[in-house]
């Protein structure tokens, strides 16, 4: 998997809220919007191992089994993005974990107002990305393909 230039890949996982209000179409557009390429995407559930692997670095604190229970309530949606340091563009329009004082105009800012019911996952690093998109889809789960718009959406140096 290769995570460089317009390469670089960030991990999304839309969580059990967004999927209960039918907030997956609006998060999608969101990121479409940006210019931002879709290049992985689908529903799956999750188990204990693969959240304590995913969460490691919450697994001890006291709310970790109430994040567990919240993560598997439902299934979520884990898409894999492409594009120009994605992983940091895709934090900006994020917002912050507490979403109900995440910026106005994030996708957390406008449609949340929890800690752990902040609607989406996003990798918070490029080292964390190179971990977590292998998480969630394999080799053969990611596209390879052109976007014609990428004309517009980058300039030339950009692309190269
Ligand atoms: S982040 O976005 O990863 O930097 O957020 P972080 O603050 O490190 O928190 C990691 C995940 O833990 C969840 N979280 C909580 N859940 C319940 N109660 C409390 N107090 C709480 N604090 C943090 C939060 O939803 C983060 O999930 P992800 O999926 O990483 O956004």
């Amino acid at each position: 998997m290769n995570f460089t230039g317009l390469s670089e890949k960030t991990l999304i996982l839309i969580k059990p809220d967004a999927i209960q209000r039918a907030l997956v179409g609006e998060i999608i557009n969101r990121f479409e919007r940006k210019g931002l390429k879709i290049v992985g995407l689908k529903m799956m559930r999750l188990d204990e191992a693969v959240l304590r692997e995913h969460y490691a670095h919450i697994a001890g604190k006291p709310f970790y089994p109430g994040v567990e229970r919240f993560m598997m309530s439902s299934p979520v949606v884990a898409i894999c993005l492409e594009g120009l340091e994605v992983v940091a563009a895709v934090r900006q329009i994020t917002g912050i974990t507490k979403a109900r004082v995440a910026e106005a105009g994030s996708i957390r800012g406008d449609l949340a107002m929890s800690v752990a019911c902040n609607v989406i996952h996003a990798s918070d690093t490029v080292e964390n990305a190179m971990l977590e998109v292998p998480r969630f889809f394999s080799e053969d789960e990611l596209y390879d393909y052109s976007r014609t718009d990428y004309l517009h959406v980058y300039t030339e140096d950009e692309r190269e």
